[in-house]
């Protein structure tokens, strides 16, 4: 099947927003002149999307990238995330207003909790609605939500989350909780979309690579885009920034999307929700 998408194809979220389906990962960029230096070459790029977290330590220094770029600030869209330490009702919105304020912006494109730290995370997600609804944040979701703690917060909540961000590249295919998503309407957000660019080795990788005249972690992009995820792959060098974003010219076969969803090997790299109550 041939999708046509581009580097500014957005995906429209459950409460009506728009999501860029491409964005920048940020972990682990923290010194000033290199958040600088990859949010430039992001924008440049025509990358328009920003992954961060109250856990990055990085808030304020991508806010001032942000406002020391040609970018206006409605152009970029911007994720951040409630740190695990912060749950609970009236923290919330406190650790909300310390990363607007660290962000030096009134309000954020998405929120999201960043693990589903239980009791406490409903607590939580009752204040995030509070925060949509007075337009704070465009938009709330969640991320390493599993099917049963998207289940819990059905149970408890009026608002669906409109994202959730979770581990996904053909290493670690969470097939079921993405079409559990996708079916109820929760876009999904693939984080260390490129494994950390450590199976680029793999045998299928490679030969793929090769096949379609595009860099291994070009490929892997690809399959997410053409799962319909949104992808953030993270890089700080200017040139892979820019390799990143180079894939929307390009269509993997049905045959060879099969080859790669058979590589699952729940390779991972942060903790796995599923050991989550
Ligand atoms: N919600 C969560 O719990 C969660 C957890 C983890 C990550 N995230 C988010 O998802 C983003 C992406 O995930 P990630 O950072 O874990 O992993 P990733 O994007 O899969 O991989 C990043 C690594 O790959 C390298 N790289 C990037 N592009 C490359 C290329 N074209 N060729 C070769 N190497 C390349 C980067 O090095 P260079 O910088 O040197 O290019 C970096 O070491 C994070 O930055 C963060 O925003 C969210």
């Amino acid at each position: 099947m041939t999708m046509q998408v581009d580097i500014n194809s957005k995906l429209k979220l459950n409460n009506g927003i728009e999501i860029p389906r491409l964005g920048l990962g940020t972990y682990n960029i923290t010194r000033k002149k290199d958040v600088d230096r990859a949010i430039h070459s992001a924008l440049e790029a025509g990358y328009r999307l920003i992954d961060t977290a109250a856990a990055y330590y990085n808030e304020r220094e991508i806010g001032e990238a942000i406002k020391s770029s040609t970018v206006t600030r409605e152009e970029i869209f911007i994720t951040t995330k409630l740190d695990n330490s912060d749950h609970g009702y009236k923290s919330t919105f406190r650790a909300f207003e310390q990363s607007l304020s660290r962000l030096d912006t009134d309000y954020v494109d998405l929120y999201l909790i960043h693990w589903p730290i239980s009791r406490r995370r409903n607590e939580s997600w009752k204040a995030m609605e509070e925060l949509l609804e007075k337009g704070k944040c465009k938009a709330i979701g969640v991320s390493n939500y599993m099917i049963n703690h998207l289940e819990d917060l059905k149970k408890n909540s009026s608002v669906l989350p409109a994202v959730n961000q979770i581990e996904f590249n053909p290493f670690v295919f969470e097939r079921e909780v993405k079409e559990y998503c996708q079916n109820l309407g929760v876009a999904v957000e693939a984080y260390t979309p490129i494994a950390r660019g450590r199976k680029f080795k793999h045998q299928d990788i490679k030969r793929l690579s090769d096949k379609y005249g595009k860099t291994e972690a070009q490929v892997m992009l690809r399959w997410g885009i053409q799962h319909n995820v949104i992808v953030i792959p993270k890089s700080s060098s200017p040139e892979r920034i820019k390799e990143n974003a180079d894939i929307f010219n390009f269509n993997i076969s049905d045959e060879d999307m099969g080859v790669m969803n058979s590589l699952d090997e729940d390779l991972r790299y942060s903790p796995d929700p599923h050991n989550y109550d």
